[in-house]
């Protein structure tokens, strides 16, 4: 629905926020990806709109976006990396909801590759955009990343959120069908330094964006 908030607490900042699971070609008809649908991070790009916020949306999804919201559509991991690292300098705020590939095929084929009795592909490790951020980051910018998990989800994401220098992390359980990669519905925990974790339970996409970018609000430079 597009209806601002009646308070605009993010009026005049700059929030990039990542979305959609990237695509890392191996042919010109073929490539490997995962099963994000980018509606976590759509979700988000709305609610920070709706919170007065100049959002630019760098997807790798194939969803619709309202007119209203500024969209980079990128595919790859490397891509996404060269778009993200363009618009971070004035950036207030990154979430990184993108499921970002970790590898790549180490080689690209210019023509759509010939069936043959077995295929052995190499991959190379992609840049971790997230990681480079924390490393990049003012201390006036507020990093926020999401850990994607099917074990052991707090151990993971309390890990993600110091190696990566982040400032939150939402624990993402991917292992279940009703929440998480591509459904509506979310269930998450957030992670920060300053206080213990905070579980949001499973509720809409755009109202898990409700509590994310209230946090946001609260931690905003
Ligand atoms: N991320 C990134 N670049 C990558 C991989 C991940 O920026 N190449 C970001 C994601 O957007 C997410 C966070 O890092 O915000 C965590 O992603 P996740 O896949 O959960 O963790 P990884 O660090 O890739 O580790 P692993 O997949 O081994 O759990
Ligand atoms: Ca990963």
């Amino acid at each position: 629905m597009r209806e601002k908030s009646e308070s605009l607490p993010l009026k005049g900042r700059k929030i990039l926020v990542t979305a959609g699971g990237t695509k890392e070609r191996i042919d010109p008809v073929r490539y490997i990806s995962n099963d994000s649908s980018g509606k976590m991070g759509h979700a988000l790009a709305v609610e920070a709109w709706k919170r007065g916020a100049d959002v630019v949306l760098i997807s790798a999804s194939q969803l619709d976006t309202p007119d209203y919201i500024t969209r980079i559509p990128v595919e790859s991991a490397e891509e996404m990396q060269k778009t993200v690292f363009d618009e971070f300098d004035d950036a207030d705020a990154v979430i990184m909801a993108a499921a970002v590939s970790d590898y790549a095929p180490a080689t690209v084929e210019k023509q759509k590759m010939k069936k043959k009795d077995t295929l052995t592909l190499s991959f190379k490790k992609n840049p971790d955009i997230l990681r480079s951020l924390g490393e990049m980051k003012k201390t006036n910018q507020v990093l926020i990343g999401f850990a994607a998990e099917t074990e052991d989800l707090i151990q993971y994401a309390e890990k993600k959120l110091n190696d990566k220098n982040a400032d939150l992390i939402i624990a993402n359980d991917v292992g279940k069908k009703d929440r998480g990669f591509n459904v509506d519905e979310n269930e998450v925990t957030l992670l920060s330094r300053q206080s213990e974790p905070v579980t949001i339970s499973l509720r809409s996409k755009s109202e898990i964006s409700v509590e994310v970018i209230d946090w946001l609000v609260k931690n905003m430079n």
